[in-house]
C-alpha cells in the first residue's frame, strides 16, 4: 500500500510546494512548512559575521525594506525575540560553492546561510521574492508589516557564468541607466554583465592616452528613422550632438556598483570589425586610411544570404600594420587596470575582409608571413591581440569568428552563431559561453510583429525558455554558462531596453541557475505572473507578448488557414474575420479557420475571467497572406 502511494505523494507535494512560490529562478529545492514569519518594525537584522560585504548586502535589503515601510536594525548581537539572522559557515563551501545559500523561514527567525558572500546577495534576492507582491506595491506600503511563508531553501547555481550583454554603442545608455540595468539583472542572480562598449555607432570608454577615441568616436549626427534602413548617412561639416562616454572614473564607479550586486563586468573592445568610431578618430589605423564619420545607422552594408556581407565602408582595423597592435595594446593596457574580472572581450564578429584583399601591402604582408588567406590574417591578429589580453593578465573571449583560422591559445569562445562555434571550441578544450542568436537574442520581437517594434528576427518567451547551454555530445566542464544579448539599434531607452529584455531574461535565468531537472514550462508561466505585478509595482517596463495570441498562417488546399495558440493557461482566445468590435463579442476560438477572401484583417485578443490580458492584434488578410508564403 505505502510503496503504492508514495510516488503519488511525492508529485503531489512538488507541486503543492512549488504552488507556494513564484521564485525565479526556480531553486534547488524548496520545501515549505507551516510556519509564517511576522516581518515588521521589531525584527532586527542580526549579522552573525564580520564579512564587509555581506554587512553591504545586508543594508541593501534593510533599505529595501524600509524603502516598503519596515524600518529594521542591523547589529551583530542577537537582539530581541525576532531576528533575521546572516550567517557566513564556512562548512558549506562544498555543497553550496561560493554562490549558493539555505534560506529556512520559521515563526520566529529567517535563516539566511551561505559559505560565501556572494550567496548571502542571492539568498536576499530569494527573500525579496518571498515577500508578497501586495505588500510591495506602491500605495500599499502602510501595512508595517510582511507576513512571509514558512520554508525552506537550499539553492546554488548550475553555471558560474550568467551574463546579460548590453550594447551602449548604438544607443548610449548614462551612468544611471547602467546602474539600473545591473541593478535588474543581479535580482534575478545573473552575476555577468557584458558591456559592449564599442562599435561603428559610438566608442564609449574614456582612453587617456587615445583621446580622440572619445573626443571625436563618442559623437554622431542626429538621425531617427530605421536604424540601417532610411537613415542618412553624415554630411560633411554636420555636427555631431548625439552620443556619450563613460569617463574612466565613472566606469569604476560602475564596476564598484555591479559588485555591491555580485555582477563582474566583462567589457567589449569590438576589434577588428565594428570599428568605424575607432576610425573616425584614427584613420590611420585603416587600410585606406580614408577620413570617416562615426555611423548614426546608416546603411553602409549589403547582407546576402547565409550570413555573408559586404561592408560600403570600412570599418575594420589594418591587422598588417604594427601601429595597430600598440594601439590595442594601449587600449587594453587601460581596459586591464578598469576592470577587476578575469575576461576581457576582444569581439572579432562579423568582420569584413574585403579592405584587406584589395590593399597590396596588406597582400605583401600576408606573402612574408606566409598568411595563406584572409581568414588565416584574422586568426593572426586574434592571436596578437590574445597576446595583448595574457600579458594583462587577463583572459581573452571573442565572437565565435574567432574560431576561424585557428584559434588563438587560450582563448575562449563566445558561440552566438547557433552553438556550433561553441561546440568546436569546447571539443578543443576551450572555456566556451553558450549565446545563440535562436534562443538568447533579446533584440529579437517576442510577439506578433503587427504590434511589436519589428526587427528581422522572433524569438518567444517559450523559445528562450527552451535554451539548453551543454548540447549533447560536449563536457559540461567546459561551458562556463550562457547569456542573453541586448543590442540597442533599435532601442532608444532605458524602459524599452527592459521591456526587451524581460521576461526573456527571467528564462535565461532559469536556464542558467536551475538545476536542468527543474524545469517546467508551465511552472515558469504561472511564476512570471506575479514577476509582472513586481515590475508594475516598481513602474519598470516588461513584455507581456506571451498573453497575446501567437498566429500562425498556412495554405491548405489553396485556403488561407488560421491557428491562434498562447501558453497562459486558462485563457481564451476571441477572433473576427468580419471587421466588427469588439472582438471579445465576437467568435471563440476552438481550432483551425479559414480567412475567407477580402479586405479584411484578423483581430484577435486573449482573454481570462472575462477580462482581455493580451494585446489586441489586428492583421490585414495582405499581411497574413505574405506570411503564409502566397
Ligand atoms: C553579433 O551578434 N554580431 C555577435
Amino acid at each position: 500500500m505505502k510503496n503504492i502511494l508514495f510516488p503519488f505523494l511525492l508529485i503531489a507535494f512538488f507541486y503543492q510546494s512549488n504552488a507556494q512560490h513564484s521564485i525565479i529562478p526556480i531553486p534547488v529545492n524548496y520545501v515549505a512548512n507551516n510556519n509564517e514569519f511576522i516581518l515588521d518594525d521589531q525584527v532586527s537584522l542580526n549579522l552573525q559575521t564580520k564579512d564587509e560585504q555581506v554587512k553591504k548586502y545586508t543594508e541593501q535589503f534593510q533599505h529595501f525594506l524600509k524603502e516598503n515601510g519596515i524600518n529594521n536594525d542591523v547589529s551583530t548581537t542577537k537582539k530581541g525575540k525576532k531576528t533575521i539572522d546572516i550567517i557566513i559557515n564556512k562548512k558549506l563551501q562544498t555543497e553550496l560553492g561560493n554562490e549558493g545559500y539555505t534560506l529556512e523561514v520559521n515563526q520566529n527567525t529567517i535563516k539566511l546561510t551561505a559559505y560565501e558572500s556572494a550567496g548571502i546577495f542571492n539568498g536576499f534576492q530569494t527573500l525579496k521574492q518571498l515577500i508578497p507582491i501586495e505588500t510591495i506595491s506602491l500605495d500599499n506600503n502602510a501595512l508595517n508589516q510582511i507576513i512571509i511563508k514558512g520554508c525552506k531553501i537550499t539553492d546554488y547555481p548550475r553555471f558560474g557564468w550568467r551574463g546579460l550583454m548590453l550594447d551602449v554603442s548604438r544607443h548610449f545608455f548614462s551612468v544611471e541607466d547602467v546602474k539600473a540595468y545591473i541593478d535588474q539583472m543581479s535580482q534575478y542572480k545573473y552575476n555577468v554583465f557584458h558591456w559592449h562598449l564599442t562599435d561603428d555607432e559610438g566608442w564609449r570608454i574614456e582612453i587617456k592616452s587615445l583621446p580622440k577615441l572619445t573626443e571625436v568616436g563618442a559623437w554622431r549626427v542626429e538621425r531617427y528613422g530605421r536604424f540601417g534602413e532610411d537613415r542618412e548617412a553624415p554630411k560633411p561639416g554636420e555636427k555631431t550632438p548625439y552620443g556619450g562616454f563613460y569617463t574612466q572614473e565613472q566606469i569604476k564607479d560602475i564596476v564598484k556598483y555591479a559588485a555591491d550586486r555580485n555582477v563582474t563586468i566583462v567589457p567589449e573592445i569590438d576589434f577588428p570589425g565594428h570599428s568605424m568610431a575607432a576610425l573616425a578618430a584614427y584613420p590611420e589605423l585603416s587600410t585606406k586610411k580614408e577620413p570617416k564619420s562615426v555611423s548614426p545607422g546608416f546603411k553602409f552594408a549589403e547582407w546576402y544570404d547565409g550570413g555573408t556581407f559586404k561592408m560600403l565602408i570600412e570599418n575594420t582595423l589594418n591587422p598588417a600594420d604594427e601601429n595597430v597592435y600598440d594601439f590595442v595594446d594601449k587600449v587594453f593596457t587601460e581596459v586591464a587596470a578598469l576592470f577587476p574580472g578575469d575576461y576581457i572581450h576582444m569581439g572579432g564578429d562579423e568582420c569584413y575582409h574585403g579592405y584587406w584583399d584589395e590593399d597590396p601591402k596588406v597582400q605583401q604582408f600576408m606573402k612574408k608571413n606566409k598568411i595563406k588567406n584572409s581568414h588565416e590574417l584574422q586568426s593572426y591578429f586574434v592571436k596578437r591581440v590574445e597576446k595583448i589580453v595574457s600579458s594583462k593578465g587577463k583572459k581573452m573571449i571573442g565572437w565565435d569568428e574567432i574560431l576561424e583560422g585557428g584559434l588563438a591559445d587560450g582563448a575562449a569562445v563566445m558561440s552566438w552563431r547557433g552553438m556550433k562555434g561553441g561546440i568546436e571550441a569546447a571539443k578543443m578544450g576551450h572555456e566556451v559561453v553558450m549565446t545563440p542568436t535562436t534562443y538568447a537574442y533579446l533584440d529579437y520581437t517576442q510577439g506578433d510583429h503587427s504590434v511589436e517594434n519589428p526587427i528581422y528576427a522572433n524569438l518567444s518567451l517559450e523559445k528562450a525558455y527552451s535554451f539548453e547551454p551543454v548540447p549533447e555530445g560536449v563536457d559540461a566542464k567546459y561551458v562556463l554558462g550562457g547569456q542573453g544579448n541586448l543590442w540597442t539599434e533599435v532601442i532608444p531607452n532605458l524602459q524599452f531596453a527592459y521591456y526587451m529584455t524581460y521576461p526573456r531574461a527571467f528564462a535565461i535565468a532559469e536556464t542558467l541557475w536551475s538545476p536542468k531537472e527543474n524545469k517546467n514550462l508551465d511552472s515558469f508561466i504561472n511564476r512570471i505572473e506575479n514577476h509582472f505585478d513586481r515590475f508594475d509595482a516598481e513602474n519598470t517596463n516588461i513584455s507581456k507578448a506571451v498573453y497575446d495570441p501567437k498566429v500562425k498562417v498556412y495554405l491548405k488546399d489553396n485556403k488561407l488557414m488560421c491557428e491562434l495558440n498562447n501558453s497562459v493557461p486558462e485563457t481564451e482566445i476571441f477572433y473576427s474575420i468580419d471587421n466588427t468590435y469588439p472582438v471579445k463579442f465576437a467568435e471563440k476560438y476552438d481550432g483551425p479557420f479559414e480567412i475567407p477572401v477580402g479586405k479584411l484583417n484578423l483581430c484577435t485578443q486573449t482573454f481570462q475571467n472575462g477580462k482581455a490580458i493580451g494585446r489586441e492584434l489586428l492583421i490585414p488578410r495582405t499581411e497574413l497572406e505574405k506570411r503564409a508564403g502566397k
